[in-house]
């Protein structure tokens, strides 16, 4: 009996579906690709290699692809922080009630950040850290894995243009696949990069690889991107860094501003809320991308560059 009891409590209680779809991962990867520093786009090209078109844009789904795979088991948790709030009515992240296990999206991303910097691993491992990298840092991007409830929406049914899904995979490529009807990721993320070049997200780009210390109280310390990136490695604790705490905050308050904001018989695929949801996944998506290019540009070059 006991033996039993025991793993039921290991078993998962539901799978979870991918994150962003692969289309959201791509596009995440193929923004980053164009805003890499000279050595980050040269550790990129030569660990993907051929096997992934040296894209960060092709390896960015990697790590939903291997699920399927048991062997990978352990690493089915850390695409997502449990965040334990109220949306829509509150929204919070909080590592102590949040990842009180240590193992959560927060924590890999610390994980393999010293990881791909870390020449005593193989080229394998390394590479296997940068496509976590890549992945994880989309990850946090999306409302829904920075969301407990309802199994970050999974659980709960919703409607896109008259057809049944759930809220999650509604947000991971639902919205996704209508806004791009069709057209593909790389054409999306050139899109987006142009936003962030010359159009509406170019006032808004600085902003997203500056962080306010979420640690300190009152938040005014204003934190740069590669502070956070030097002052982790000189300890390589496996501890969460500052500013990608921020950007699950960041993405968690869309689960309160458009996320939960249905009503009960809505399309979520029409009117104000696809509106609503559109605009905030592309920010999203955009935001990612180009946040992984500054990680990578820190760890490589040791400035954001950008
Ligand atoms: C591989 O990358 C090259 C250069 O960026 C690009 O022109 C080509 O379309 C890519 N091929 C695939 C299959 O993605
Ligand atoms: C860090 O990554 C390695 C390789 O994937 C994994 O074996 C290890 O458990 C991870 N450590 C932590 C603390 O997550
Ligand atoms: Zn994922």
């Amino acid at each position: 009996m006991k033996a039993c009891i025991a793993a039921l409590a290991i078993s998962p209680l539901a799978t979870r579906v991918a994150a962003w779809g692969a289309t959201g991962h791509e596009a995440v990867g193929y923004v980053a690709m164009a805003f890499l520093a000279p050595n980050a786009l040269d550790f990129v090209q030569t660990s993907l290699g051929s096997d992934y078109n040296k894209s960060l844009g092709v390896a960015g789904p990697w790590a939903d692809q291997i699920k399927s795979n048991d062997a990978y088991d352990w690493a089915s948790e850390l695409h997502y922080v449990d965040a334990q709030d109220d949306p829509p009515s509150s929204c919070s992240v909080d590592m102590d009630r949040d990842c009180a296990n240590g193992k959560c999206i927060l924590t890999a991303i610390a994980n393999y950040t010293s990881r791909v910097v870390d020449d005593s691993l193989t080229e394998d491992e390394q590479q296997e850290a940068l496509k976590f990298l890549d992945h994880f840092i989309g990850d946090l991007g999306q409302p829904l894995h920075v969301e407990n409830k309802e199994l970050g929406g999974n659980y709960i049914d919703v409607e896109c243009n008259g057809k049944s899904t759930n809220l999650h995979s509604l947000w991971d490529s639902g919205i996704i696949n209508v806004l791009l009807d069709g057209k593909d990721a790389e054409d999306w993320a050139a899109d987006l990069t142009k936003r962030i070049q010359s159009g509406a997200y170019a006032s808004l780009a600085d902003d997203w690889i500056t962080c306010a210390d979420p640690t300190d109280p009152l938040r005014r310390r204003g934190l740069s991107l590669r502070d956070d990136i030097w002052t982790f490695l000189e300890s390589r604790a496996i501890t969460p860094l500052k500013c990608p705490l921020e950007w699950a905050e960041d993405a968690n308050s869309y689960d309160c501003s458009a996320v939960f904001t249905y009503e009960d018989g809505d399309d979520l695929c029409e009117g104000a809320y696809y509106d609503d949801a559109v605009e905030t996944v592309e920010l999203q998506v955009a935001k990612q991308g180009y946040r992984l290019a500054a990680w990578l540009n820190v760890l490589f070059d040791g400035e954001t560059n950008l």
